[in-house]
């Protein structure tokens, strides 16, 4: 996959030459590129932003600078994102459908009061949002989408299955982990993980999954409750 980052900040990205994110590239499974908007400003002093008309504390980024970066990098098989606030909350749902159907994102982050609508009406499939607060610009929201959607690309994660189990994958979230030594400040791991009982470890996992999610997340218990009861009606 490839995706293609706007942004009037593009030294903000080397957070993603690390990890899992930098094998990913180095194999060539993701293909990262960053657009500095600034270099398409037309303007004398390369401005990318003004005044709200109609008034109103804050700058709007200009149409051209954006309009020009977007028409630089788009072809058939982009699909144009837009961070903002007022988007689509972002899912584990939607982040795996992003990965298994479209071959070239296009993030376009946001800054200062956010970007003239009409780059919205004219270029954007899809706004979205990573939740209820502001902050104060799009690069982190496109970091997370870019970590969240490559955990999907075949190949990135070593363990192909590691995404089936994990939180969010089934309305449920994940159980509890542990790892050596079995003892660890007189707090044990439970003896049904130390037994060897593969069955018996997949039915406490699942216990567990239930258990966490109805208390901590009810609204996703209450999903795939639902879903649990519809596959058995079929
Ligand atoms: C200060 S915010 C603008 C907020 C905007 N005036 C509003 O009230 O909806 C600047 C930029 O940060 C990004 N941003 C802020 N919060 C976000 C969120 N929760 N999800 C996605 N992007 C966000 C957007 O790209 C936005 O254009």
């Amino acid at each position: 996959m490839k995706i293609d980052i706007l942004t009037l900040f593009p030294e903000m990205f080397d957070a993603l030459n690390h990890s899992i994110l930098k094998r990913a590239q180095n194999n060539d499974l993701l293909e990262i590129k960053t657009h500095n908007i600034r270099d398409f400003s037309l303007d004398n002093n390369k401005r990318c932003d003004d005044y709200s008309y109609g008034g109103g504390a804050g700058m709007i980024m200009t149409p051209q600078p954006l309009f020009d970066t977007i028409k630089s990098v788009k072809n058939e098989q982009s699909y144009v994102i837009y961070f903002s606030p007022k988007g689509n909350v972002l899912t584990q749902r939607k982040v795996e459908e992003l990965a298994k159907n479209k071959k070239n994102l296009v993030l376009i982050c946001g800054h200062y009061e956010g970007i003239d609508e009409r780059i919205i009406s004219l270029c954007v499939d899809e706004e979205i949002s990573i939740g209820d607060y502001v902050l104060t610009g799009g690069e982190i929201p496109a970091m997370v989408l870019v970590d969240a959607v490559a955990r999907y690309i075949p190949n990135v994660l070593g363990n192909e299955n590691a995404t089936n189990m994990e939180s969010f994958s089934q309305n449920l979230l994940e159980y509890p982990q542990y790892t050596r030594p079995s003892e660890f400040q007189n707090e044990k791991v439970p003896q049904v993980l130390l037994d060897g009982n593969h069955k018996e470890v997949d039915k406490w996992r699942m216990e567990k999954m239930i258990e966490i999610t109805k208390k901590r997340r009810p609204d996703l218990f209450r999903k795939w409750k639902k879903k649990q009861s519809s596959q058995k009606v079929k």
